[in-house]
């Protein structure tokens, strides 16, 4: 054996991992497999505990309970060097006294790898994001995107099974932004077989890079699935709120269950296991709303009209509660205080019981 960690290839698997600080628990039972050379976004508000499960598959935080699988190894004994993992951060964390290639060598000497290798895989790291030509300059000497790809090649040089990437581009501005999440993707079409994990806040960043999406809120996973199921099917209202733009009108199931009330209107929507007299909230996405009489036909008041180049945004005031519509190619724009009708398809609606998901009581 050398010293250098085995880069694992596989997956990652929590298995009931909760972090505790002073007794506040942050990650409460976490339950998530990463399967090999998917990228999966943890998507969350600031606060959620996201950080906090990453560090654990990294292993600069231990958890209270649980186990962390790398493959099928379980690594959460293992020391952090010993994990064959690439992290990259927020705030690059470059070395500023050092060369670009020095700060990608790092983690290759400080894994004792073989010395003459180093300056191949120096460059093949700074090749893959990009940065080929920028070998010998100081990180002063680097654009916050060319500091941020530089960090990525030092993650990467170790040929790592998995990489973590801590909300890799928020220190960027919008439009390097959306150039790196290109970058990203391309990277990730290169090196198929390296697991992800890819911490946001930012709903667009998850929707655009991921396989799937873990949602988390208060220390708890919410909520899993591909960016499209977790769109068109919420689990829960969390997740209708947090991924995408939604509609959340309370509702009541009539007896017997295949409408339901809302506002004194009669809707009629899959009502699925939910029973008969339980309130429930139903999510519709605003670009499913049409303007104009049809199904679920509901009248109110314009109370705003936001022009969003492609479409207008309507918000209508619906017997007290407000109702999106993102609407296109309008011939006559309303202007508040009109009338308008309002309406969805049964099957673009969905029922979200009262509770769903993992929320706390
Ligand atoms: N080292 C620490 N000591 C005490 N509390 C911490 C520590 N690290 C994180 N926390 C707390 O744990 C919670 C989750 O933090 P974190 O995982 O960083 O959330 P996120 O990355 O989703 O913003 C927060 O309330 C945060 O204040
Ligand atoms: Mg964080």
């Amino acid at each position: 054996m050398t010293g250098g960690a085995e880069a694992v290839r596989g997956g990652i698997r929590f298995d009931g991992v909760s972090v505790a600080y002073g007794g506040n628990v942050v990650l409460d039972r976490l339950d998530l497999t990463v399967e090999p050379g998917e990228v999966m976004a943890l998507l969350g508000p600031s606060g959620s505990g996201k950080t906090t499960a990453l560090r654990a598959v990294a292993g600069f935080v231990r958890p209270a309970a649980g186990r962390v699988f790398i493959g099928d190894r379980d690594v959460t004994a293992l020391p952090p060097h010993k994990r064959g993992i690439g992290m990259v951060v927020q705030q690059y964390a470059l070395f500023p006294h050092l060369r670009v290639q020095d700060n990608v060598a790092f983690g290759l000497k400080a894994q004792k790898a073989d010395k003459a290798g180093i300056p191949g895989r120096v460059a093949e790291a700074l090749e893959l994001v990009g940065m080929g030509d920028y070998a010998r300059r100081y990180p002063r000497e680097l654009s916050g995107g060319q500091q941020q790809r530089v960090a990525i090649a030092r993650a990467l040089a170790i040929r790592p099974g998995v990489l973590l990437l801590d909300e890799p581009l928020s220190a960027l501005d919008a439009q390097l932004r959306s150039g790196m999440l290109t970058e990203l993707a391309r990277l990730h079409r290169e090196l198929p077989d390296v697991s992800i994990l890819y911490v946001t806040h930012d709903q667009v960043e998850a929707l655009t890079l991921a396989d799937r999406i873990a949602v988390m809120d208060k220390a708890r996973l919410q909520d899993c699935g591909t960016p499209q199921e977790l769109y068109r099917r919420p689990r829960t209202e969390f997740t209708a709120s947090f991924v995408g733009n939604a509609n959340l009108l309370p509702v009541t199931v009539a007896e017997p269950a295949g409408t339901v009330d809302f506002a004194g209107h009669a809707l009629a929507v899959p009502t699925g296991s939910v029973a008969g007299g339980a309130t429930a909230t139903l999510c519709v996405r605003p670009h499913l709303v049409g303007l104009g009489d049809g199904p679920n036909a509901l009248t109110g008041t314009i109370s705003e009209v936001q022009w969003r180049g492609s479409t207008h945004r309507l918000y209508v005031d619906v017997d007290g509660h407000r109702v999106k519509a993102d609407v296109r190619e309008l011939r006559d724009t309303p202007v508040l205080g009109d009338r308008v009708t309002l309406h969805f398809a049964a099957h673009d609606a969905v029922l979200l019981p009262q509770g769903a998901g993992a929320s706390h009581g």
